[in-house]
């Protein structure tokens, strides 16, 4: 059986407009269409996880308003375990407003509202009910103490615990060295090594910075080039599929949660490098976060 899956992340509705080009600052573009969608890069990577097969509980901090509410409504729909979702009486829940052009590129401006509320005495008793073996994964949109409360927390226990480091933050590298694995994107790792990443090569280059912080296994999301793995011994490359991109929203975090699906399977780095790649390629083909997650029927590897 596989193991269980804890995703602890935000949870946002994000106000979607489609137009033929990103606006530049003062610029009013016309013509779009709107979409409103479940969101944030914890509650995506749950929907992920458990429409590929995951037993996923996912933690997060909602508002006491309607897309609060919606939100539980919609994790309890895609079968995923609520018992520590917390609800905040004094801050809204997070909201996302995103653009999105023609190529299907993006970009992205979040109010936390209720994500900047979780804390480690907001996560219900999580942590006492949390045993070996499980998955847990972990992002950047939820207040960095807390994130570095979770990683200590799991190594103490023994657990694996996985950090898509998005967006982009400072974590201490003493936390870092405890995680079972990190997966920046391109940009992320070059703000964690200092390499610009441009090919394998330079992934590689900067996969051996993070192996000589501390870091056990590397995961470099390469867009819609595929992904880089390392664990230090081994490395290698996997390509995408080639796809024609509608949206690419939330790719990053369709990636995470199948990989996570995959690990807790019991597959190898690179097999569920690979399933991951194809997961997050079909999700791009699609408009919208949650919207896009694939199933996993939809799948050829499985
Ligand atoms: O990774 C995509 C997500 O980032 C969006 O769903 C938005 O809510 C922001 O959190």
């Amino acid at each position: 059986m596989a193991d269980p899956i804890y995703i602890i992340g935000s949870s946002n509705t994000d106000m979607v407009i489609k137009s033929e080009r990103l606006p530049t600052p003062g610029e009013t573009i016309l013509g779009g269409t709107f979409l409103m969608n479940a969101g944030g890069k914890g509650a995506n990577q749950a929907v992920a996880a458990a429409r590929l097969g995951g037993n996923v509980t996912f933690i997060t901090r909602v508002g006491n308003d309607l897309f609060g509410q919606q939100s539980l409504q919609q994790f309890k729909k895609e079968n995923i375990h609520t018992q520590f979702i917390s609800i905040d009486k004094n801050h809204p829940s997070g909201i996302a407003l995103i653009n999105v052009d023609a190529k299907g590129e993006n970009c992205i401006t979040v109010a936390s509202g209720a994500n900047g509320q979780i804390f480690p005495e907001t996560l219900n008793g999580f942590f006492n009910e949390l045993k070996s073996p499980a998955v847990v994964l972990i992002q950047l949109e939820i207040p960095l103490v807390t994130v570095e409360y979770i990683i200590e927390e799991c190594a103490k226990r023994n657990i694996s615990a996985i950090l898509n480091p998005a967006p982009a933050n400072r974590i201490q590298e003493s936390s870092l060295k405890k995680l079972f694995a990190i997966t920046p994107n391109e940009t992320e790792a070059q703000g964690l090594t200092g390499v610009r990443i441009h090919n394998d090569d330079s992934a590689g280059e900067a996969a051996a910075v993070l192996h000589k912080k501390g870091m056990q296994r590397v995961i470099i999301t390469l867009g819609k080039r595929g992904a880089y793995w390392s664990d230090g011994k081994n490395s290698g490359f996997h390509t995408s599929p080639s796809v024609t991109a509608v949206d690419t929203t939330a790719a990053g975090d369709c990636f995470n949660g199948a990989l996570v699906v995959a690990l807790a399977e019991g597959k190898s780095l690179p097999e569920s490098v690979a399933f991951a790649c194809q997961a997050a390629s079909i999700s791009v083909t699609r408009m919208g976060a949650q919207a896009s997650m694939p199933f996993r029927k939809e799948l050829k590897l499985s």
